[in-house]
C-alpha cells in the first residue's frame, strides 16, 4: 500500500466520520430520541437508538472504501479479536463514544474509527460534532488536528494535566479508580474526566494534557485513539506498562513524550 493509497484511504474515512456527526446532531433536535433504548450489563451502561443508527450508517459506508474489510462495533456484540481479523484490513468503530455525555448533552461524544491491517494499528479517525474538531492518523503518516500536524506535550507530570477515566460500568474497580485518580492528583497540576476515551487519548496527542488513564477499556474505545497517540509522539501501554497486544480488552495508560515511563505508570492496586 502506498503512502497516497493511505491518504486517500484516511480522507475517506474522515469523511464517513463527519456524516456520522451529522447524524449524530441531529439527535439534540428532539431530546426524547436520546433516552436509553437498551440498558447493557455493568452499572449504567446504556444505548440510545443513536448508538445504533450510527453504526449502521458507519457499516455500510466503511464497506465501500474497503469492501474485504471486516467491521467490529461496539453494538455488533463482539468484544474481541477473532484469527480472522488478523488478516487483511478490520475496522473497530465506537459509534458514539461518551453515550452518558451524548444523552446528558453534556461534554465530548465523538466517533471513533480505527482501522487495523493485518492486525496492527493502521489508521485511527475520531470525530467530535459539537465542536466540531475532526483529529485522525494514520501509520507513518502523522496525526492531524482539523488537517494541521499534532504533537504530544514535552511537559512532564508535575506540569500537566491528566485525564482519567473511571470504568464506569465496572462496580469491581472503584477503589482502584479512586486510588489511580489520588496517586496522579498529587503529582500533577490537575485531574480532568471527560467521559470519552477516544476524546481523552486525543488531548493527550494533541499537547493538551500530559497523561490518560483508564483501568479498563474495550478495544473500540482506544484503537483510533491509540494510532493518532502514538504518531503524535506519544506511547500507549496497559497500566503495566505492557505493550497492547490490539485484541480485547484492557487497561489504557497513554502518555505524552514529555512523561517518562517512571513517571507515568500508577503503583499496582488490588
Ligand atoms: C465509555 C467512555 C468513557 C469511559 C468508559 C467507556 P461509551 O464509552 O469512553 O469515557 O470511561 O470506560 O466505556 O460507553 O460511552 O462508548
Ligand atoms: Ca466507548
Ligand atoms: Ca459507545
Amino acid at each position: 500500500m502506498s503512502i497516497a493509497d493511505t491518504k486517500n484511504i484516511l480522507i475517506r474515512i474522515r469523511e464517513a466520520a463527519r456524516e456520522a456527526g451529522v447524524i449524530m446532531r441531529s439527535a439534540h433536535q428532539d431530546q426524547n430520541e436520546i433516552a436509553p433504548d437498551k440498558i447493557k450489563a455493568g452499572h449504567a451502561n446504556f444505548v440510545t437508538i443513536y448508538d445504533k443508527k450510527v453504526q449502521e450508517f458507519l457499516t455500510g459506508r466503511l464497506s465501500e472504501i474497503l469492501p474485504e474489510s471486516h467491521f467490529v462495533g461496539e453494538e455488533n456484540g463482539r468484544d474481541a479479536f477473532d484469527e480472522s481479523f488478523r488478516h487483511g484490513f478490520t475496522f473497530v468503530v465506537d459509534p458514539i463514544d461518551g453515550t452518558s455525555n451524548f444523552m446528558n448533552n453534556y461534554g465530548p461524544s465523538v466517533t471513533s474509527i480505527g482501522l487495523f491491517r493485518d492486525g496492527k494499528p493502521y489508521i485511527g479517525v475520531v470525530y467530535n460534532p459539537w465542536q466540531d474538531v475532526m483529529f485522525s492518523a494514520a501509520a507513518g503518516i502523522g496525526a492531524f488536528e482539523n488537517g494541521k500536524a499534532i504533537h504530544s506535550s514535552e511537559e512532564p507530570l508535575s506540569m500537566s494535566l491528566v485525564s482519567f477515566g473511571t470504568a464506569p460500568y465496572y462496580p469491581e474497580l472503584r477503589k482502584q479508580v479512586w486510588a489511580i485518580g489520588s496517586f496522579y492528583l498529587d503529582r500533577c497540576v490537575d485531574l480532568r474526566r471527560s467521559g470519552s476515551a477516544a476524546w481523552d487519548l486525543c488531548m493527550a496527542a494533541s499537547g493538551r494534557t500530559g497523561l490518560f488513564v483508564e483501568p479498563l477499556l474495550q478495544l473500540w474505545d482506544y484503537a483510533a485513539g491509540a494510532v493518532i497517540l502514538t504518531e503524535a509522539g506519544g506511547r500507549i501501554t496497559d497500566l503495566e506498562g505492557k505493550k497492547l497486544e490490539f485484541c480485547g480488552p484492557s487497561s489504557i495508560a497513554g502518555a505524552s513524550a514529555g512523561v517518562s515511563r517512571e513517571e507515568y505508570l500508577p503503583p499496582k492496586y488490588e
